[in-house]
């Protein structure tokens, strides 16, 4: 039975992080998977965190099971932070914790296909998961263009894409921090794109995993909140992997608006039936460390801090690899001072990028992507030198 499953090729950006590691050479640059890095090239646990898991120990009295939802305490403490003052946007707001961002989308699209989606409009490029999650779910794709050539979104491709649907789609958007192009749409495009949403039957999917690392905590979900104010229903995926350095501990939330509390009773029993019959429960331990942050003005205030220095130093290394663009003649990095969060796109080919690994030891995802996190003031030069070597 078993030999009828054919071999799979590993994920191609987690293979990055065990090729980069069995390169032995020094100078090496790790420009992959999105790690947030110092700019000592490390990823510690934030302060805040670690303040929250000692606290943890202390007071957590059993590790028992709670439901599917997961820590009700964790998604609440997150909502004023993502949807504002009014957070329950007058009780047509509730969610769900889920094992990471990654678990959240999968929930958003299971639920959306149980409610009859049956195609998602994506912008390209996207996060590779996406894409993967889609089809294993068993979602069409209808794609359109996300960015244009100039470094800006392509909003009229978005809206183009829009007056083709109907009944049965949804749109998936990124709330920020574009994943892997750092082109974000203005605050006019947002407004434009609520408005078209709230005249349409499609079911916006707001996938937020940078939140804070972009222009600011409020700025980041500006278009978000946006949208939810426009809009009847609408779901919301979110990820505590950056801007809290959770990674591997698995955080998430899933949230939904709802046009009644019947109706949001009816969907949340749909959202934790599929969570149930998935993961049975989110795990417990990083969401706890974020309510405890969240719930502590002093914690708070350390998370606030880290949180700026991170986006100060990703601000940066954009700046630095704008004004690159004299350096490197071959490319157009001016547009990478006017995007946002980890990720930007080189348009190099194939053999650039084998080169870059195999000349300089720079390692970056085989679309070009980078995780500009990766760049330090002591790898920057060497950077910038690799590229103009490869495109010269
Ligand atoms: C990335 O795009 O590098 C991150 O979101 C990590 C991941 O899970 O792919």
């Amino acid at each position: 039975m078993l030999e009828a499953l054919e071999p799979q090729a590993p994920d191609a950006l987690l293979a990055l992080i065990k090729l980069f590691a069995s390169d032995d050479r020094d100078e090496k640059i790790d420009l992959g998977v999105g790690v947030y890095r110092t700019d000592d090239g490390a990823t510690p646990v934030f302060k805040a965190i670690k303040q929250a898991e000692q606290k943890l120990v202390d007071i957590q009295e059993s590790k028992g099971y709670l439901g599917p939802e997961g820590d009700i305490g964790f998604v609440h403490a997150l909502m004023p932070r993502i949807f504002g003052k009014n957070a329950t946007m007058n009780g047509h707001i509730e969610g769900m914790q889920t094992p990471g961002g990654t678990g959240a989308c999968r929930l958003a699209f299971a639920l959306a296909q149980k409610a009859g989606v049956g195609r998602v409009l994506m912008g390209v490029p996207s996060w590779p998961n996406h894409a993967q999650i889609l089809a294993d779910v068993g979602l069409e794709v209808m794609t359109f263009e996300h960015a244009k050539p100039d470094g800006t979104a392509n909003l009229d491709a978005l809206l183009g894409a829009l007056r083709t649907a109907g009944e049965g789609d949804a749109v998936l958007l990124h709330g920020c921090c574009h994943n892997p192009t750092g082109v974000d749409y203005s605050a006019e495009d947002w407004a434009a794109i609520a408005e078209a949403l709230a005249d349409s039957p499609v079911l916006p999917v707001i996938d937020t995993a940078y939140h804070g690392l972009g222009q600011g905590l409020d700025e980041d979900v500006a278009g978000l909140r946006t949208v939810l104010a426009a809009v009847p229903e609408a779901l919301v995926a979110y990820s505590c992997d950056k801007n809290f350095g959770l990674y591997r501990d698995r955080v998430g939330a899933f949230y939904v608006k709802a046009k009644s509390s019947e109706q949001m009773d009816a969907i949340l029993s749909n959202a934790n039936a599929l969570a149930r019959a998935n993961w049975s429960m989110p795990p417990d331990h990083g969401g706890a460390a974020v309510r405890l942050v969240l719930r502590s003005e002093d914690m708070t205030k350390v998370w606030l801090d880290e949180l700026e220095s991170m986006r100060k130093r990703l601000r940066w290394v954009r700046d630095r690899l704008a004004q690159a663009d004299n350096e490197v003649p071959g490319l157009d990095l001016a547009p990478l001072g006017r995007q946002n969060g980890m990720f930007a796109m080189l348009p190099l080919d194939k053999d650039q990028i084998q080169k870059l690994r195999d000349d300089h030891a720079v390692y970056m995802a085989g679309s070009g992507r980078i995780n500009v996190a990766g760049l330090t003031k002591g790898n920057m030069d060497k950077f910038i030198g690799a590229l103009a070597d490869v495109t010269g």
